[in-house]
């Protein structure tokens, strides 16, 4: 979806379908001399949310889609119910464009701009098809472009923006969850993370496996040794701050395939780990839509790029690896293998000397049985960088929750033959799992997201969600307003 703005009075539009209010269609309908047949048509019409209607006119503006309960003050949810039922309605029509005017809609303790990003992220949301492998994919809507109406667009610019720069990382981080796991493999990843390259602010370099066991990355190594497919740790540089500020790093583990290794998962619904990517979808999705925006900071993406798979040079239960760190691991289960890619790549990020590092992880069954899949989990081994990202995820819509990271926890790592194990027990899993990786942060504020119920939906609704990457985008525009 393209995305800009309009001002100006709302009877001089031109548009092939306006979105508005009872109210103000009532106006363009005057304007128009059209208002006999408006009456007639919204006689039966529920100006509730949730209720929309759509009047055909023979004017500058071809039709209207009346959105119920739009000129009422509401709530938060209630916003956000009606934007999502707006977006639904208007995509369904057989139109490319469309001018929506929602501006006079009140939401408690919310600003225009914050009404304008979350009306474009449900109309991207909702937008977004995957119908590529189908021979005959279903139609796709037909709306491409939306103009945002605003009573003056002069400063605003940014908004549309930063709303056309999410719809794109979000675009690119869905399809990349989405693609099969015998397309997108860590060399397709590595082939699209190249892509962002081609900015001139944007370098991607890799590591491959031979560069990894020259740096002694064996923990990362364990897992990849199994499979054909080689793993790859690559790195995106961003360069839209100023040389000497320190980056903001975003790590993600992308295991584009988890059949648990030689501790293989169950057959029921495994093709779902096709979406163990999603961490490194979103990180990179995110770090597309900062190279879009242009923000003023600077970034550093590293994406652990692997396959697990079991095969006869396949690491086992019991092994034990050293990791770049330097620390020793012994591998307990073969399926608790993001946090070990991540390990690798923890260290790795730390030599670009990041202020901050966020990484993302579908790392934990146990963060599903915790959370389930309405709020994406949040460790962090700093309070003030917590609290950020999860006002990011209130403001964004894309929702967060804090987790523990407490030391009580961490003796469940115990090994009795490495510095370290790989697995902590059954209780607490995901938490667990954050304390493994904590261990190899150094003197650095750090924070871990686990995404394993909020990235992509299983059943009838399979599908990446793009989650978090409104959270992470809000959270770098934020930092880059205080830059
Ligand atoms: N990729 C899985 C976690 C996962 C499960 C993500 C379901 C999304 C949906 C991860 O690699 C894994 O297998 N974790 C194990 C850890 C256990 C062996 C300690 C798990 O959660 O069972
Ligand atoms: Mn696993
Ligand atoms: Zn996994």
């Amino acid at each position: 979806m393209k995305y800009s703005l309009t001002d100006g009075g709302l009877d001089e539009l031109r548009t092939p379908c306006l979105v508005t209010s009872l109210k103000n269609a009532r106006r363009v309908a005057r304007a128009l001399g059209e208002q006999t047949l408006l009456a007639r048509a919204s006689q039966d019409f529920k100006d509730s949310v949730d209720q929309s209607l759509v009047v055909n006119l023979a004017g500058k503006v071809a039709r209207l889609l009346i959105i119920g309960g739009a000129d009422d003050a509401m709530s938060v949810d209630q916003f956000r119910k009606l934007i999502n039922a707006a977006a639904l309605a208007v995509l369904k029509l057989p139109i490319k464009q469309a001018v929506v005017a929602l501006d006079a809609t009140r939401v408690k303790g919310k600003t225009r701009d914050w009404k304008l990003q979350s009306l474009m992220h449900a109309l991207s949301h909702h937008a977004y098809r995957y119908g590529k492998h189908k021979s005959k994919p279903a139609a796709a809507p037909s709306l491409t472009t939306v103009r945002l109406h605003v009573a003056n667009k002069k400063d605003a610019a940014k908004i549309a923006r930063h709303g056309n720069a999410l719809d794109v990382g979000l675009a690119f981080c869905r399809d990349l969850g989405n693609e099969p796991p015998n397309v997108c493999n860590p060399t397709y990843l590595l082939k699209e993370a190249k892509k962002l390259g081609r900015h001139p602010k944007v370098s991607v370099t890799s590591l491959d496996e031979k560069k990894m066991t020259a740096k002694n990355m064996g923990a990362f190594l364990s897992v990849s040794q199994g499979s054909v497919t080689p793993g790859h740790m690559i790195v995106i540089q961003y360069n839209g701050g100023k040389k000497s500020t320190p980056p903001i790093a975003l790590v993600g583990k992308g295991i584009t395939f988890d059949t648990g290794g030689i501790s293989l998962k169950p057959p029921a619904a495994m093709d779902e780990m096709k979406y163990d990517m999603c961490g490194a979808a979103a990180v990179l999705g995110t770090t597309k839509a900062v190279i879009e925006a242009g923000l003023p900071i600077n970034l550093v993406t590293v994406v652990a790029a692997a396959e697990n798979m079991p095969s006869g040079i396949a690491t086992r239960p019991g092994d034990i690896v050293t990791s770049s760190s330097g620390k020793t691991i012994e591998i307990l289960n073969t399926d608790a293998e993001g946090r070990l890619v991540l390990c690798d790549a923890l260290t790795h990020v730390q030599t670009f000397r990041p202020k901050t590092i966020i990484d993302v992880a579908t790392l934990t069954g146990a963060c599903i049985v915790a959370l389930g899949s309405h709020a994406s989990a949040v460790y962090a081994n700093d309070e003030n960088l917590a609290q950020q990202l999860l006002a990011a995820g209130q403001e964004s819509g894309d929702k967060a929750w804090q987790m523990p990271l407490w030391d009580e926890y961490q003796s469940q790592l115990n090994s009795n033959f490495a510095d370290v194990a790989n697995i902590g027990g059954r209780d607490a899993g995901s938490v667990t799992a954050a304390c493994f990786l904590s261990r190899l942060i150094d003197g650095v504020n750090w924070a871990h997201m686990d995404v394993a119920g909020s990235a992509f939906q299983g059943g009838a609704r399979k599908g990446a969600t793009g989650r978090p990457v409104p959270l992470l985008f809000s959270y770098l525009c934020e930092q880059a307003s205080q830059a």
